[in-house]
């Protein structure tokens, strides 16, 4: 069986598309534009195209985007009154502060002071533990967007053996939580880990497969049954090129959907930011959904 390609460039590509219509009508009826912040500490050549990415895709979308490029000597106490500024703009409804940041910045405590009504990226631990209880949330955007893929690709997860392995705080965590949640995914969620005695034990149930590790070929052809679901999140540079964790030339001859790398799960990511802005904007704005 060759697998069906799972194209997060093409349902990313879907969701601009409805979003772009909300972000107009919510002009046209509200006069409300959705705003996100972007902060950039130093000079993480990554982290510029990242944060351009971000300012583009805002751009393209309408959504207002303010660029705060800071540098790498800032200080903490610059930052964080930086941040206590946004929190209080009404034009912003979402804020994001670019990690990684220097080192004598702590990181933790300028993540804990953004307003968690405006932490579009999901991480604040307010949004965290709403996220575990199944509240109304902002959902961290990667697992956001692997959860659009599953249900735009017509992947029943209602009563699915779902196995994620990696257990960042990011992807794997997050994933496990929402796909287990009753009005979520209603799967059954099993999460692998470095501490895992034998993970292709794991991975050989599982109708669903999400593999977020960070290593290439971390999966292979016979870690998996046929018919799986298979959500490949890694990102490795290699000299031949982007691949993923998955032995994708292998595991898709087995699978019966796969996301690619590139193209995959990649620009899922910045998509649901800019939703989850847009539905801040409408909650700072009293607007239902
Ligand atoms: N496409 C996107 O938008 C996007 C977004 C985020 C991340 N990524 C990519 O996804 C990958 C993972 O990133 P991350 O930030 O989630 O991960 P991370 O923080 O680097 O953590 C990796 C996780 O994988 C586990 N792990 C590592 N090697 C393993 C192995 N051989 N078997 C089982 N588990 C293993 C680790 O276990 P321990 O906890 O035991 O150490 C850890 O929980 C990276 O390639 C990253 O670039 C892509």
């Amino acid at each position: 069986m060759a697998a069906t390609l799972i194209k997060g460039s093409e349902i990313s590509k879907q969701i601009k598309e409805e979003l772009k219509q909300k972000i107009a009508d919510l002009k046209e009826k509200h006069n409300v534009v959705p705003g996100l912040a972007t902060v950039l500490v130093g000079e993480d050549e990554a982290s510029k195209v990242y944060v351009g990415a971000k300012e583009k895709t805002c751009k393209e979308l309408g959504i207002h985007s303010e660029r705060i490029d800071l540098p790498a000597d800032t200080r903490e106490e610059d930052l964080l009154a930086l941040v206590e500024k946004l929190n209080k703009d009404p034009k912003i409804h979402g804020i994001l502060v670019q990690l990684p940041l220097p080192k004598h910045i702590n990181g933790t405590k300028v993540l804990y002071a953004i307003n968690p009504d405006k932490d579009v990226d999901g991480f604040h631990p307010v949004n965290i533990g709403k996220m575990m209880l199944g509240e109304p949330t902002f959902l961290p955007c990667t697992p956001h967007g692997i959860l659009e893929l599953l249900k735009r690709s017509g992947t029943e997860t209602k009563g699915a053996e779902v196995v994620v392995v990696g257990r960042s705080n990011i992807v794997g965590k997050p994933i496990t939580n929402m796909l287990l949640q009753k009005r979520g995914g209603n799967a059954t969620v099993t999460i692998c880990h470095t501490g895992t005695k034998d993970i292709a034990a794991h991975t050989r149930r599982a109708d669903i497969l999400i593999v977020a590790v960070g290593k290439p070929k971390a999966i292979t052809a016979d870690m998996v049954k046929d018919g799986v679901v298979v959500i490949d999140v890694g990102v490795n540079r290699l000299e031949t090129g982007l691949v993923g964790d998955v032995d994708f030339e292998t595991v898709k001859e087995k699978a019966k959907a796969i996301t690619p790398v590139p193209g995959g799960v990649g620009p899922m990511t910045i998509t649901m930011l800019m939703s989850n802005t847009v539905q801040s904007a409408k909650m700072h704005s009293g607007i239902a959904d």
